[in-house]
């Protein structure tokens, strides 16, 4: 499944950021391609923006597309969280793991992918893909006022900390059980899998698979897609 009706707020104004261009294809169009190359993967689910469901589907038509695979476009919600659900109630009857991937993450390798399908099928319910901190984080009291100093209360041990990206997955019944039970707002898949107290577990993440965000990130994915387009030619 991939979450894709996001707006795209801090990437500044434009089209809905799951349709902004990169390397002359919409980042959707990337993620979608990335999904579809695993041979784990064998329906894709499009939750689109809510409005935008007839232009995704257009686009799925427009674009080349494996054909092993299968196409589902559905309109997704407000938050991430309500565009997952509505994606979930969009799956046929026998679909038992799901991949949930950020269309922001369109250059995530098939091998990530692969590995993350490989986790849940070996029986782990919740499976995230993460990479350690290169910065040290630190907790702080936030302050009232944007740009004022605020008071350091902790850091946390970097080497035990991970970030962490997607795809996420799971086995079907614990998506759906976590989304039912323990919706909380702004919780992500996994965090609301951890509040059913069943155990979720990282596997290696992948550099190429980071979240555009802001303006300079598209920078970088052009510069990563330049890179491979260049290494395909030797
Ligand atoms: N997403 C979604 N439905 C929403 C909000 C987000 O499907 N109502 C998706 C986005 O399309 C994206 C993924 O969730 O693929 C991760 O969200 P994020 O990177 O925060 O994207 P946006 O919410 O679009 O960006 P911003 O927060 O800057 O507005
Ligand atoms: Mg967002």
């Amino acid at each position: 499944m991939i979450p894709a009706a996001g707006r795209g707020v801090r990437l500044g104004p434009g089209a809905p950021k799951a349709l902004r261009g990169l390397g002359g294809t919409p980042m959707l169009i990337h993620a979608i391609r990335a999904m579809a190359a695993s041979r784990a993967v064998s329906l894709v689910v499009v939750v689109a923006p809510p409005d935008g469901a007839p232009e995704v589907k257009h686009l799925l038509d427009e674009h080349a597309l494996p054909e092993r695979t299968d196409y589902l476009v559905v309109p997704g919600g407000e938050t991430r969280q309500e565009s997952v659900r509505l994606g979930i109630e969009a799956l046929p009857e026998d679909v038992a793991v799901v991949l949930v991937h950020d269309a922001a993450r369109p250059l995530v390798p098939v091998d990530t992918v692969d590995a993350v399908a490989a986790a849940v099928r070996d029986g782990a319910p919740a499976v995230v893909p993460a990479l350690p901190l290169a910065d040290t984080v630190k907790e702080v009291e936030p302050a009232a006022t944007p740009g004022e100093p605020e008071p350091v209360l902790a850091t946390p041990v970097r080497a035990r900390l991970r970030a962490v990206q997607t795809p996420q997955g799971f086995d079907r019944e614990t998506l759906e059980r976590a989304h039912a039970e323990v919706a909380v707002d702004g919780e992500g898949d996994a965090g609301m899998v951890e509040r059913l107290g069943r155990p979720v577990v990282v596997v290696p993440g992948h550099e190429e698979a980071f979240k555009v965000t802001r303006p300079l990130d598209l920078v970088l994915a052009e510069a990563v897609l330049a890179r491979r387009r260049a290494n395909d030619g030797f």
